[in-house]
């Protein structure tokens, strides 16, 4: 590990509660529509691999009232305000518990279907991931996977938000990380012991000034890293913090959110 980063590298529990509000309200319509489709007829097991929120272990509950869901997540912060959206949604058929996949397979395992969201590209052993999800299917079981690409785009252009996918790329090869998920994974999973039932991409616009700011706020959740790791100062940080709260609040501007790989890979 780095000197001083944390393994995972975002901010947890309250201080990330907006931005991953704001993530699931752009990033929740593709996910159902791709999982709605694909989603096995039978399942009634669902594990929610770094479930962060909970928002979609809640809406997995939701879904299949008789199954039982589980999300798991390695942070304890996390999985408070998971409990909290749970009782505020009513949701009954739902745990969560705090696991790293990376480690081991869940104890409650096997599950109908495992899913994960923005969970690979902060995983630093696709091996372990794979061997202990693999494990915690059932024979035959689904695995949905959804993992981004960069950039960020925006119109107009910003050399302040190009310096910014280029910070972002630097640090997660520095810290061996993929934040550029899709290649790297497509490339490994041609290798494990899964056949490829569906593949899909989904990239939200944003418009609206909340929308946007998911620039600055995903910026400021890797600023630290980035002045730790010398890959930056404070004054090109204060900088770029400054010029993506302005796209933000710039009514003429459109961001384009980062392009996902939607994969539906099963269990051989
Ligand atoms: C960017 S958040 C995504 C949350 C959620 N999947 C979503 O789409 O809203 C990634 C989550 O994965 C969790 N996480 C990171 N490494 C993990 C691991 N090895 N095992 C389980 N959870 C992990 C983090 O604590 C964080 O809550």
């Amino acid at each position: 590990m780095t000197k001083n980063i944390p393994s995972y590298l975002l901010q947890v529990g309250d201080p990330d509660r907006e931005r991953l509000e704001i993530l699931a309200e752009l990033y929740n319509p593709g996910s159902k529509e791709f999982l709605q489709t694909h989603m096995p007829t039978d399942a009634t097991s669902i594990l929610d691999l770094g479930c962060g929120h909970g928002q979609m272990s809640n809406w997995f509950a939701q879904e299949l009232p008789r199954g039982s869901v589980v999300g798991i997540d390695i942070s304890d912060e996390q999985l408070v305000i998971c409990a909290e959206n749970k009782a505020a949604e009513n949701v009954c058929n739902a745990q969560f518990f705090n696991h790293d996949i990376v480690s081991d397979k869940p104890d409650f395992a096997p599950f109908d279907v495992a899913y994960c969201r923005f969970l690979l590209m902060h995983v630093k052993s696709w091996e372990c991931f794979f061997q202990n999800t693999l494990a915690a299917c059932k024979a035959g079981g689904s695995i949905f996977i959804e993992e981004p690409a960069f950039p960020f785009f925006c119109y107009p252009e910003s050399a302040s938000l190009h310096r910014a996918n280029f910070l972002g790329n630097q640090l997660s090869t520095k810290l061996g990380l993929n934040f550029d998920c899709i290649s790297p994974l497509w490339r490994y999973i041609q290798n494990i012991d899964v056949d490829i039932c569906a593949v899909g991409f989904s990239q939200p616009a944003l418009i609206s000034s909340r929308e946007k700011s998911l620039l600055w706020r995903s910026f400021y959740q890797i600023k630290d890293a980035l002045l730790a790791t010398k890959l930056a100062t404070v004054c090109e940080v204060q900088q770029i913090m400054t010029d993506l709260h302005g796209i933000s609040s710039d009514p003429q501007s459109l961001v384009g959110g980062l392009r996902v790989i939607q994969l539906h890979l099963k269990k051989r």
